[in-house]
């Protein structure tokens, strides 16, 4: 009976409780796969750090790089993050040597994803990356597996529990995106550097490997729309709720006339639609196939649990061999699409302004809108800040690019303040 052994690089709290669920779990692996695990090495930063668990010292190696050197290691798990580095030479090296790869890094797979499934190919070793996306739900799997039958044209989602986690407590607590996203922090959900899950670097990441494997394409890493929320403020989430919204950060990947469509942005949906109500840290992916239809996917985006799920998931699939390609094809099949040009994208927009509350402001903004034959939806004006005023409006049907004209407009205008806030809708009831 083969035994697998795994090194570990990087011994976070992620790494830990891989570690800790794996050593576990060691009987029940053994009944579900035939085959044995021993954790045989696990590279540190700081040996002599307390982790509040014994680890037997003779594990620890000191250099991650000195673990694709060694006989003995059959799969390395890569726990080191970051897109370029260490984690990016330990990759590369451990696949040239003929070890397989286990990793929660999304933003070198995002990045490096393409040139490293060939070289796992080459050297007939898999690199797997579950954790990559949506935490514990295993989405991967199941668009490579479950899904293989369909052609996909469609995925979109909850792709960040930090940023779902601020939104869903800003409305419930009433409070500031400031002061919510410390909480997130101290809840451990957020990156090392929050700015990454804010920005929506985080998710961009996320989609692009969701989009490679859903479309057979190469990866879009770049040159797609990446809005992040730290523009939105409390008044934006009760004026939303007001008419019947929910703000969520999505990332979206479509096939537009053979192109992939792809963005991450704060979009106002339809509180009635089901992914409204998928709050706290909680992932949602949407996946539209043919033939099977739309399916929706649930579960923890973020913690060291449902990380280390995903992990464990990829590491039998090494051992029982059930998953060869790292993108659900032979990265020789991949296909280059081109990119849809986003000036094009038609929506509902949502505008929030604060104005000085003088006559006259109000028609500058919508004689401005309408000579660029953007018509208004819904429009509320709150009064109630002294000499200042809160306008809302919601366009109908508009294109992108003339909305980023009259933005640009707006925000040199006279009594307007210069922050204007702008998020997209999606108002369909099934999307
Ligand atoms: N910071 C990420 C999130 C963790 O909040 O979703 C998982 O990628």
């Amino acid at each position: 009976m083969k035994t697998f052994n795994i090194a570990i690089a990087g011994l976070g709290n992620i790494g830990l409780e891989v570690y800790k669920n794996l050593t576990k779990n060691k009987k029940n692996i053994l009944e579900k796969t035939g085959f044995k695990i021993n954790i045989s090495h696990i590279s540190v930063k700081n040996p002599r750090k307390k982790r509040g668990i014994s680890l037997p010292k003779k594990l620890f190696v000191t250099s991650p790089l000195d673990l694709v050197k060694l006989e003995n290691v059959d799969i390395i798990v890569e726990l080191i993050g970051g897109s370029d580095g260490m984690a990016k030479k330990l990759v590369f090296a451990a696949l040239k040597n003929g070890k397989h790869v286990v990793t929660a890094n999304k933003a070198l797979i995002a990045k490096h994803g393409d040139e490293l499934s060939i070289l796992a190919e080459k050297n007939s070793v898999n690199l797997l990356f579950e954790a990559s996306v949506a935490g514990g739900i295993p989405i991967i799997k199941s668009i490579k597996q479950g899904l293989i039958a369909n052609k996909i044209n469609h995925v979109y989602g909850i792709l960040n529990g930090t940023t779902n986690f601020i939104l869903t407590e800003m409305e419930k607590k009433q409070s500031s995106f400031k002061e919510i996203l410390k909480v997130a922090q101290s809840k451990g959900y957020a990156e090392s550097n929050p700015h990454s899950d804010i920005s929506g670097a985080d998710v961009a990441s996320k989609i692009s490997i969701l989009s490679s494997i859903c479309f057979g394409s190469k990866i879009v890493n770049s040159n797609f729309l990446v809005e992040g929320i730290s523009h939105i403020d409390l008044l934006d989430i009760l004026y939303a709720k007001k008419l019947g919204f929910k703000i969520k950060l999505l990332a979206i990947a479509e096939m537009v006339n053979n192109k992939i469509k792809q963005r991450v942005h704060p979009s106002l949906i339809p509180s009635t639609l089901d992914i409204s109500n998928i709050d706290g840290v909680t992932n949602a992916v949407v996946v539209d196939g043919v033939p099977i239809g739309r399916t929706i996917y649930e579960g923890a985006g973020a913690g060291k649990g449902p990380t280390s799920s995903a992990i464990i998931s990829d590491i039998t699939s090494v051992m029982v061999g059930n998953d060869d390609f790292s993108f659900g094809l032979s990265p020789s099949a991949k296909k280059t699409f081109k990119l849809f040009n986003f000036n094009d994208h038609k929506s509902k927009y949502y505008f929030r302004f604060l104005a000085h509350d003088k006559p006259g402001v109000l028609s500058v903004i919508t004689s401005l809108l309408a000579k660029n034959k953007i018509s208004i939806q819904n429009l509320i004006q709150d009064p109630d800040q002294g000499n200042l005023s809160s306008i809302m409006i919601i366009t109908h049907l508009s294109k992108e690019k003339d909305i980023q004209v009259i933005l640009k407009k707006l925000r040199n205008k006279k009594n307007i303040f210069k922050k204007i806030v702008m998020i997209r809708v999606r108002d369909e009831n099934k999307l």
